[in-house]
């Protein structure tokens, strides 16, 4: 079968490989309909993620149709069309019984703290993704959601990620009505999360980025005022200055380890990986927020050393909540929001590839290019 292939730092490429097989009894394989790459695919594909291994397949945000399930699986039939959440959970261990999904215990050899997730090397758990023909699904009767027969494929295969990570950040960051909120970057996630925060009543909602036309997409997409930080000194002071110098209530960081804005982290963060990436939109959430505000964080960043004012949180008497997102958690809500009309997903992909132009997919992405906001792979025959 075609499938993106990992060949190192800024090299992937759509290659031949051997079909995936079942391998555990409640596995089923899934032929791939729609398949997006994330802000976070780019962190593997920029090489900051350790231990991802050359050959390996990225993506974990799909669609498909089951080919083929395990013996023991009961909730899937060959022929269904489902959506699968980038998670990787088994639904019965201590975690998971408290819908902390990403967090399950039972699906990640290789760590205590974050579960298994498609695609996103051996850190995750080592399992291939879905930017390819076909994708093995563990735990089959656990993960993949059936999907609405109404649904149009491009909102769905946005409810297996970049959605319900901007839902989740609003929602850590206990929303209540009137509340002003800031959303650190303007990449889908963010996009979502800024949506979302109106959705929890929010009365006023500011995206910050500096790439000028993500910034003019928020502000039609999400109805929200918007900063470019190139053009603010002092990132606290002015969102002080926004909210009579209170601070925002709310402050979301949509953006994680790769952030711009401060050349010490970025070189520190991102160049020399002397800590696990550039703090700098922790710094400024921290400091931007109010007393006793909270901010909530799904930008990932990698395990060790940051340099974070912690101090700052202490004496302001934040709360600070982050997690990956529990997808499965979010899809029913989430599903009832879009049948309504109250978003459309899909507004967000302005790019179509066909997988054999995996390539150049990334590379459009990762750099700016074409005004692109989230490229969906499409294989063939779709
Ligand atoms: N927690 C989760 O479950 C989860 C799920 C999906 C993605 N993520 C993470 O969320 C983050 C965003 O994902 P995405 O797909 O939207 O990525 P993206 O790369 O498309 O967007 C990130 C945006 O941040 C902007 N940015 C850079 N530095 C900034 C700064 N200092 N202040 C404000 N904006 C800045 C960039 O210009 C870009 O527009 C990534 O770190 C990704 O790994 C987390
Ligand atoms: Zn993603
Ligand atoms: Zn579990």
């Amino acid at each position: 079968m075609l499938a993106m292939n990992y060949r190192g730092p800024y090299r992937v490429r759509a290659a031949q490989k051997a079909e995936p097989r079942i391998e555990h009894p409640n596995d089923a394989i899934v032929r791939v309909t729609r398949s997006c790459i994330c802000g976070s695919d780019l962190h593997l594909y920029h090489g900051l993620v350790p231990d991802t291994r050359v050959g390996q397949t990225f993506g974990h945000e799909f669609t498909g149709v089951v080919e083929e399930v395990g013996p023991s699986v009961r909730n899937l039939k060959k022929g269904d069309h489902v959506l699968v959440p980038f998670n990787i959970f088994c639904g019965t261990c201590f975690f998971c019984k408290k819908e902390l999904f990403s967090n399950c215990h039972n699906v990640n050899p290789e760590a205590t703290a974050v579960g298994g997730i498609y695609g996103y090397s051996h850190t995750t758990g080592g399992y291939d993704g879905g930017q390819a023909e076909l994708v093995r699904v563990p735990m089959a009767d656990v993960g993949p959601h059936l999907l609405p027969a109404d649904m149009d494929l491009d909102d769905a295969v946005l409810l297996t990620d970049a959605f319900p990570t901007g839902y989740q950040a609003a929602e850590m960051g206990g929303i209540v009505e009137g509340d002003t909120v800031v959303v650190f970057g303007a990449g889908p996630v963010g996009l979502f999360a800024a949506k979302s925060a109106w959705l929890m009543g929010a009365g006023r909602v500011i995206v910050v980025d500096h790439v000028e036309y993500r910034l003019e997409f928020a502000r039609n997409f999400a109805q929200c005022e918007i900063v470019n930080f190139r053009e603010v000194d002092d990132m606290a002071m002015h969102i002080k200055k926004m909210t009579d110098w209170l601070g925002a209530d709310v402050c979301i960081d949509a953006v994680g380890a790769e952030a711009a804005g401060n050349a010490l982290q970025y070189l520190t963060g991102v160049k020399l990986k002397l800590q696990a990436g550039a703090a700098t939109v922790l710094h400024w959430a921290i400091n931007s927020v109010r007393k006793g505000g909270t901010v909530s964080i799904v930008g990932v960043y990698g395990p060790t050393f940051n340099m974070v004012p912690i101090g700052n949180v202490v004496n302001k008497g934040l709360t600070l909540r982050a997690n990956q997102a529990s997808v499965k958690r979010h899809l029913p809500r989430l599903i009832e929001h879009i049948q309504a009309g109250r978003i459309k997903p899909s507004e967000v992909i302005t790019h179509r590839f066909p997988l054999e132009a995996v390539s150049d997919a990334y590379h459009i992405f990762s750099s700016k290019l074409d005004n692109c906001i989230k490229p969906v792979l499409v294989p063939a025959m779709h």
